[in-house]
């Protein structure tokens, strides 16, 4: 369950997201009716409830015929090819998997490549792959994304010197369009196994198509239950009654966004308070900056880690310009630690903390997210609450999916934009092209000028 407190939220804008909630139903009812802006790409909405288990199945008996030997996964991806997937896997992980020694370890662990066109990075990598023995999932919706094509066949060249090319070939499996484009193309003639992105689904909706649930069955994760998780919080809200409606926590989200916006709010801050959460934010920021951000609409999302930003962003949020709306995920406290993370006893107040003697860390961090959405909204920044009566677990994770991506939609459909194409996101590339002579991008390219 995943519940919206508003107490911190301002009674002005409490009022003006009450009167958003029938406005955001009827969207949610567009959307769920396949009427909306973009409605073609409205496939994830169902995705987990059609397609998925069967999805399931076949990366399972893919994964059990899988006979060459493996440590790390390669992950080359950029965007919605690969964020959600890195949410997930740094969410659930060790902190410190990569350094764990191997037979400690839960999951495989996962590197995330081909998301910069940064040289340094990239001979780190290939320094790097000496040292595992990898399989590589190359993942581009289209096929043709300039950044993880160049890491591609970088590590492509690099697998087929290394294992030869026809165990290279067991090696790479490639998740594209399921008939057209280059990745597809070449995966056919190279013979490698292949997993298709739905094209009713756009890439920051991906996760739960074999975008994310390939590298993560692979490596380990509990796909069934985030998978079953997203179809259960998908279903509350396919099914939920109209009466209910105007309840339901994507509905209140949505409304209050909206509420934001008209009141002359242009960021909103998601405030997480665990740190294993940082590249969900950047799944988040990404998720609603894409879906949102055009026609000169769109909060722009930006995120602050509870309490590390606190010593830096903190005073800002307390403090800076009121343009801003903050909301705070929080998750039950993780019963596994509560016994061992406990301020120690030693009855001892030498460094003046005898006062938290004995309490938990969870309980420590807990009050630190309280305190700190009571002194923000003091200092007037309407501030949400987004609580998850779950610890911070595979089924927390696939239903926070389902509510963001349905309540980004909700709200880009509140502002009137198309929350499923992103325009913006070819502007450079042609200038990139014609600065790097890519045929037909010529006279883009001499259009640039420097900065
Ligand atoms: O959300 C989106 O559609 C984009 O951010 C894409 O995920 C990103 O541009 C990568 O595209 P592709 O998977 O085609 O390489």
């Amino acid at each position: 369950m995943i519940t919206i407190g508003t107490r911190n939220f301002g009674l002005e804008l409490n009022g003006a997201a009450s009167a958003n909630t029938q406005f955001a139903v009827e969207q949610f009812k567009e959307l769920k009716d396949a009427k909306c802006k973009g409605s073609e790409w409205t496939g994830w909405l169902r995705f987990a409830d059609s397609i998925g288990p069967k999805l399931l199945k076949d990366i399972e008996s893919y994964n059990s015929s899988m006979k060459s030997s493996f440590d790390v996964i390669v992950v080359i991806g950029i965007g919605g090819s690969y964020l959600g997937t890195r949410a997930i896997s740094e969410a659930l992980a060790n902190e410190y998997l990569l350094a764990q020694p191997a037979a400690q370890r839960k999951f495989k662990p996962i590197i995330y490549v081909g998301h910069h066109l940064c040289s340094d990075a990239t001979s780190d990598l290939m320094d790097f792959l000496d040292n595992v023995n990898p399989i590589v999932n190359v993942i581009s919706k289209s096929g043709t994304t300039t950044e993880p094509s160049v890491a591609f066949r970088l590590v492509r060249d690099y697998m087929n010197r290394r294992y030869g090319e026809g165990e290279a070939a067991k090696r790479i499996i490639a998740t594209t369009d399921p008939e057209s484009g280059a990745l597809r193309k070449l995966a056919v003639a190279s013979g490698y196994q292949t997993f298709p992105v739905p094209r009713d689904v756009g890439g920051r909706y991906s996760v739960l198509t074999a975008v994310g649930m390939v590298p993560l069955a692979i490596a380990g994760y509990p796909v069934n239950e985030i998978m079953q998780s997203a179809q259960k919080y998908f279903a509350s809200i396919l099914q939920c009654d109209d009466a209910a409606l105007g309840q339901h926590a994507v509905i209140q989200y949505a409304s209050c966004r909206k509420a934001a916006v008209d009141h002359g709010k242009v960021t909103e801050l998601l405030a997480y308070t665990e740190p294993k959460l940082r590249n969900f934010a950047e799944w988040w920021k990404q998720l609603f900056g894409e879906s949102e951000g055009k026609n000169g609409k769109g909060m722009f999302p930006a995120s602050l880690a509870l309490t590390t930003d606190l010593h830096s962003l903190g005073q800002y949020a307390q403090d800076g310009m009121r343009t801003m709306m903050e909301s705070f995920l929080s998750f039950k406290a993780p019963a596994r630690h509560a016994a061992k993370m406990k301020v120690p006893v030693l009855n001892d107040d030498s460094d003046q903390l005898l006062y938290l003697e004995g309490k938990t860390i969870a309980a420590v961090n807990d009050a630190a997210r309280l305190a700190t959405s009571f002194a923000h909204s003091q200092g007037g920044m309407p501030c949400l609450s987004i609580s998850v009566d779950e610890e911070l677990n595979a089924k927390s994770l696939g239903a926070l999916i389902a509510f963001y991506e349905t309540s980004c939609a909700v709200s880009a459909l509140m502002l009137g934009v198309n929350p499923f194409d992103q325009p913006g996101v070819e502007a450079y590339k042609k200038y990139l092209f014609g600065l790097m002579g890519r045929k037909g991008y010529e006279a883009d390219g001499q259009k640039v000028t420097q900065g």
